[in-house]
């Protein structure tokens, strides 16, 4: 009995190690990539052992492997375990880029026609989906560089340019230039290339309808309690 054990003990050990080295020799740039944008981390074994982030994309690129070749309910089934140990819904059609990183992750899905360049960093709660009427490519392009805060929506066949910073729990609806930071419901661009932008000079990008009403609401009282 305590041979069968010791033997157990031995495989999960080798398993181990293989798996350690597999993540070592194959995924080391997204180690250091998540070693340099969390600053909570400690060390790269923290991240290869605990990140879910991680282990995420680990699942994610196999089952691409599996997507690619049309072995798609494989794909699905990696998926959907990898969903389950992770709490992150990476779809195994999504194309995603080098160095990608995940932060927490709890929540995360991630659409079957999005498509992410290098260098993204998305928070936990993102979603890249699609609106529920488009068909085909109906999920977002994200630009390499870029960072979605924890709880934004980027939804629809858009495009979020380079080097962009969507702001937690914005709803992203619309195309985002390059270099831009996008903050609230629906999302509205703040600054650009580094210069802050005033929203009420603002002409090209719609703005929030229910607090323009209320402005003017808020300065008609004004005027009349002057009167
Ligand atoms: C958007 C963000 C990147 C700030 O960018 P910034 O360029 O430094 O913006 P500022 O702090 O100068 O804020 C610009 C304006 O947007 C507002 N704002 C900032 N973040 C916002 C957000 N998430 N939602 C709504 N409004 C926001 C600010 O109040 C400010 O408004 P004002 O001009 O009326 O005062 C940042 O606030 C953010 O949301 N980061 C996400 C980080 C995250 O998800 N972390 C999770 C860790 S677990």
């Amino acid at each position: 009995m305590t041979g069968i054990i010791l033997q157990i003990i031995f495989i999960l050990l080798v398993l181990f190690f293989l798996k350690v080295m597999f993540v070592y020799l194959f995924f080391n740039e997204e180690v250091k990539a998540a070693k340099g944008r969390d600053p909570a981390a400690k060390s790269s074994w923290e991240i290869i052992l605990l990140y879910q982030g991680l282990h995420a994309l680990i699942h994610y690129r196999i089952a691409n492997y599996f997507y690619a070749n049309k072995f798609f309910l494989v794909a699905r089934l990696i998926s959907q375990v990898s969903r389950w140990l992770t709490g992150i819904e990476i779809h195994p059609g999504a194309s995603i880029g080098k160095r990608f990183f995940i932060d927490h992750g709890m929540g995360v899905v991630i659409g079957e026609t999005a498509i992410i360049g290098d260098d993204v960093l998305l928070y936990q709660g993102v979603t890249l989906g699609g609106t529920g009427i488009e068909k085909g490519k109906r999920h977002p392009t994200i630009g390499n560089n870029v960072v979605v805060g924890a709880g934004a929506k980027v939804l629809g066949n858009i495009t979020v340019g380079d080097n962009s910073y969507i702001g937690a729990n914005a709803v992203v609806i619309k195309d985002v230039p390059a270099n831009s930071t996008v903050v609230g419901i629906p999302g509205r661009i703040t600054k650009q290339d580094g210069k802050k932008i005033d929203i009420s000079l603002d002409h090209i990008n719609v703005l929030d309808p229910l607090r323009e009403d209320i402005e003017e609401l808020q300065k008609r009282i004004e005027s009349l309690e002057k009167k």
